[in-house]
């Protein structure tokens, strides 16, 4: 699917917390689809098995004594498509969307954040189906112990009420965390029937690099472009780093069609001149994981860091 095929895409509930008006907010949105996502075919179909069958066939598993809903947590270096694709979701299942981002209903009165917060969960349960997106969980879900404001524990323990609720009353609600530190997280956010699911986002692989610098450039005015090129000298790019890579060639196409009064497509040389300098932002997040998951992966939940730094001759 194109980017541009708006009319296509599925159109769902998103609802936001209002940082000024300290309420939620509902609009109606073209939400982003598998399609649109570069790559990552295992996390799909991985999401496609714990969460949308169930959700599109609530009779089998209902039958089974099974709730539908669950919850997932999404963890890897930044810009690697955590946020993207748990709004890919909401797209996939047409369900409605809550974003959320933690540090919006950290309010600055005492107590109204675990209001804000129970709201939240209650506005999910009212709306299902319905994905509840919980993003940036490390801007509270931090050790407990650690923590110095009682006012931030404290919404820890109402984050843990809420999330327990989510085999009874959390019927059709899908929470999915996403966090760069999840070693950080309270281990108490961890155990089963809470955030006990988590799928690694790694950087794309060469393959998906192709994909993604087609998708960024789909629908862009662009010479015949050998993408594989530059997928080859990308190794370790997010998909982030990429998306900058083709707007920074799209802004030097630009600048080149105002000169020239005329327009002028992205040329390969643009995309060339782009990555001059440019270095992958992911790895300084596999040099702090990888002590994490050497060292204090008791569960082996970080294998799959390992695994990638492994195939990818990453130290
Ligand atoms: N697999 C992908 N396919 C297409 N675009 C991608 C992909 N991964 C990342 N992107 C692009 O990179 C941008 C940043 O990704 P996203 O915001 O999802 O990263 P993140 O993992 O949530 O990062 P952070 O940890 O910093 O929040 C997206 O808006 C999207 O355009
Ligand atoms: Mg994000």
């Amino acid at each position: 699917m194109k980017r541009d095929d708006t009319e296509k895409r599925a159109k769902v509930k998103v609802i936001q917390f209002d940082q000024h008006q300290h309420a939620l907010t509902e609009l109606e949105q073209h939400c982003e689809t598998f399609a649109d996502v570069g790559g990552l075919e295992d996390i799909k179909k991985k999401i496609n098995m714990d969460f949308i069958l169930p959700l599109q066939n609530p009779e089998y598993f209902k039958a089974f004594g099974k709730a539908t809903g669950g919850s997932l947590l999404l963890f890897g270096p930044p810009g690697c498509g955590k946020t993207f694709i748990a709004k890919a979701i909401a797209g996939e299942i047409k369900a409605n969307f809550i974003h959320l981002e933690l540090q919006a209903i950290l309010s600055m009165y005492v107590g109204q954040s675990e209001h804000n917060l129970h709201d939240i969960f209650e506005k999910a349960r009212d709306n299902s189906p319905c994905v509840l997106f919980i993003d940036e969980l490390d801007s509270i879900g931090g050790n407990r112990q650690g923590m110095s404001q009682h006012h931030d524990r404290v919404l820890v323990n109402q984050l843990l009420i809420e999330l327990d609720g989510l085999g009874t009353f959390n019927d059709g609600v899908y929470v999915i965390g996403a966090t760069n530190t999840p070693w950080y997280l309270d281990p108490a956010l961890r155990r089963p029937g809470r955030f006990n699911k988590m799928v690694f986002m790694p950087p794309p692989s060469e393959e998906e690099r192709v994909d993604i610098l087609n998708l960024k450039l789909s629908g862009k005015p662009h010479d015949q472009i050998d993408v594989l090129k530059i997928a080859k000298k990308t190794c370790h790019f997010s998909g982030a780093d990429l998306e900058q890579l083709v707007s920074d060639a799209l802004d030097q196409a630009i600048e080149r069609s105002l000169q020239q009064g005329k327009l002028s497509p992205v040329h390969q040389t643009d995309l060339e001149s782009s990555l001059q300098g440019r270095v992958p932002s992911t790895l300084e997040w596999f040099s702090t994981a990888k002590n994490y998951a050497m060292f204090s992966d008791a569960n082996k939940a970080y294998q799959s860091v390992l695994d990638y730094m492994k195939r990818n001759k990453l130290k």
